[in-house]
């Protein structure tokens, strides 16, 4: 019941003529493929290309944040309505990297996550343990935190547009990725902690994707496990024919 979802974090890589011939590549890689929701995450120059170069095709945008007030002197940010209206239909929301190099909290995640939600952009809410968060055995605590704080005062009816990664901050970019067990075990927590703070029904809907040196040769292994509905691919979703491989596991 729950259709799986692979999105593409392309980070900050790629000129807008590099992002959209990377589209015009994957898209007959992947054009059979109605089984799976497809998104792709370019950096902000090149999402309206990129948009016009998807149009018709079975592949969706993210960004890979957003603002939480609609306009402003604020100055260098952008809001969802402008997200929306350059073409996107998600938006990547608390990502480690931001959380570790710009400042992100769970109360900002929490704030751009509602404003995402009330421009009509489904958010990617991102969790993750760091390493020395897991070895002192504090990855559950940590990840309810952010879970808590992240999607605090959200209604239930909005559950919908939320999609929740667990990405482990020690899996990201570094070839290691966590054991298909090990992943399950941290998705099978959210999924309960989520039952218990919104209820059954929003938690045996939502869809939960695992991010972290997701490759060709793995995907099969974390998506046949029954809490993990997805994945948020980053290194692997520069190249078409291996973000390609992901999507049609
Ligand atoms: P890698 O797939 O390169 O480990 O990146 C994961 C990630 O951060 C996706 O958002």
């Amino acid at each position: 019941m729950r259709k799986p979802l692979i999105a593409g974090n392309w980070k900050l890589f790629k000129t807008i003529a590099e992002s959209v011939a990377l589209v015009d590549e994957l898209k007959p890689l992947v054009a059979g493929n109605q089984s799976v929701e497809i998104v792709v995450a370019p950096v902000f120059t090149a999402l309206c290309r990129v948009s016009n170069a998807i149009k018709g095709s079975n592949i969706n945008m993210a960004s890979q944040d957003c603002y939480w007030e609609e306009e402003g002197a604020f100055t260098g940010e952008v809001a969802p309505k402008l997200l929306k209206d350059a073409g996107c239909s998600h938006a990547i929301i608390g990502h480690s990297e931001r959380r570790q190099y710009f400042g992100e909290t769970d109360l900002t995640v929490n704030k751009k996550t509602k404003a995402a939600i009330a421009a009509g952009l489904c958010a990617i809410v991102c969790v993750g343990e760091s390493l020395a968060e897991r070895e002192s055995d504090r990855t559950f605590n940590v990840i309810e935190t952010q879970i808590k704080g992240g999607l605090d005062g959200i209604a239930e009816e909005a559950f919908s547009k939320i999609v929740i990664a667990y990405e482990p901050v020690w899996a990201i970019g570094t070839g290691k990725t966590a054991s298909d067990a090990q992943a399950q075990e941290v998705h099978a927590f959210i999924r309960q902690l989520v039952a218990r703070l919104f209820g059954q029904e929003v938690a045996d809907a939502l869809r939960i994707l695992y991010g972290g040196s997701v490759k060709p040769d793995n995907v099969k292994g974390l998506m046949t496990q029954p809490d993990i509905d997805g994945a948020l691919v980053g290194g692997a979703s520069l190249k078409a024919e291996s973000f390609a491989a992901i999507v049609n596991f």
